[in-house]
């Protein structure tokens, strides 16, 4: 793909495979309000937990590819699934930054287990992926790493059940392992988690950590930004643009409902 020119006041480009990218959204808006972004969710193929590398990895090319379209200056995985299996390759093919979720939970993560003993939850694709182990040893090789795989999360979430009485039977069934195994630090490694967190604070306890990995690339998608000098100039509040691929009316409602704003959503094609 051709180099594009690059601007400081062009959007923030976000994406996941349907609503638990807002997570990422609502943490970029908090941190840099002023900054625009445009967040696409692929609602029509959610999940990708369940999918195989190749399928991600194409999906997670065609959403850079939207919102490339919409001059986007930098480009936030805000997938697990995707990050875990694509990063590399949108790194190479895309001429804007790319910045993905698993790096910045990690190192999070190292930083705050006493005991080394760190718990994952992520999707299958995440988990098969090793993409955690792989960087939480970077950051801490002494720590041991207990990884579960939660595939009903995702559909909890998209359905707008995570407040249910079920979501906290299905967590405390899914965590039983990571308490046994005495972790003191657990990551949500899939966005759509924080949505759930209030029950899985409860199953799990309240002195387990519960890293965000959500709230940790924020940072490092400033940081980006300055280095490049890519911050957009002025204080006048950021304007949001969100897209989808299908049901533009139910990710409305839940995704208004978490920003505790009204926002506008248009419908897209995927190839
Ligand atoms: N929110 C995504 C993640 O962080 C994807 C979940 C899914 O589509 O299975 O992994």
């Amino acid at each position: 793909m051709k180099k594009n020119n690059t601007q400081n006041n062009d959007p923030i480009g976000i994406f996941d495979s349907g609503l638990g990218g807002i997570t990422v959204a609502k943490a970029l808006m908090k941190l840099m309000p002023h900054e625009d972004l445009v967040y696409f969710g692929d609602t029509a193929r959610v999940p990708y937990g369940t999918k195989s590398r190749e399928s991600i990895v194409r999906f997670s090319v065609e959403n850079a590819e939207i919102l490339m379209k919409h001059k986007v200056k930098i480009i936030v995985v805000a997938c697990n699934s995707s990050s875990s299996c694509s990063l590399e390759t949108l790194q190479a093919q895309f001429p804007v930054p790319v910045i993905g979720v698993i790096s910045p939970g990690a190192r999070q993560a190292a930083a705050a287990t006493m005991n080394n003993r760190i718990g994952v939850i992520a999707t299958s694709a995440t988990v098969n992926s090793g993409a955690y182990d792989k960087f939480v040893h970077v950051f801490a090789p002494q720590a041991k790493v207990f990884s579960q795989a939660c595939p009903l999360f995702v559909p909890l979430v998209e359905e707008g059940w995570s407040g249910k009485k079920i979501a906290l039977d299905i967590a405390n069934e899914y965590l039983k392992n990571l308490k046994k195994y005495k972790v003191d630090t657990l990551v949500l490694g899939c966005t759509h988690y924080p949505l759930l967190k209030n029950i899985l604070r409860q199953a799990m306890g309240a002195k387990v950590k519960l890293v965000d990995s959500a709230e940790e690339v924020v940072w490092e998608v400033k940081r980006v930004l300055q280095e490049k000098a890519l911050i957009k100039d002025g204080r006048a509040k950021g304007k949001y643009e969100f897209l989808v691929s299908d049901r533009p009316q139910s990710f409305e409602k839940i995704a208004q409902r978490f920003l505790g704003d009204k926002i506008k959503i248009k419908l897209v094609n995927t190839k």
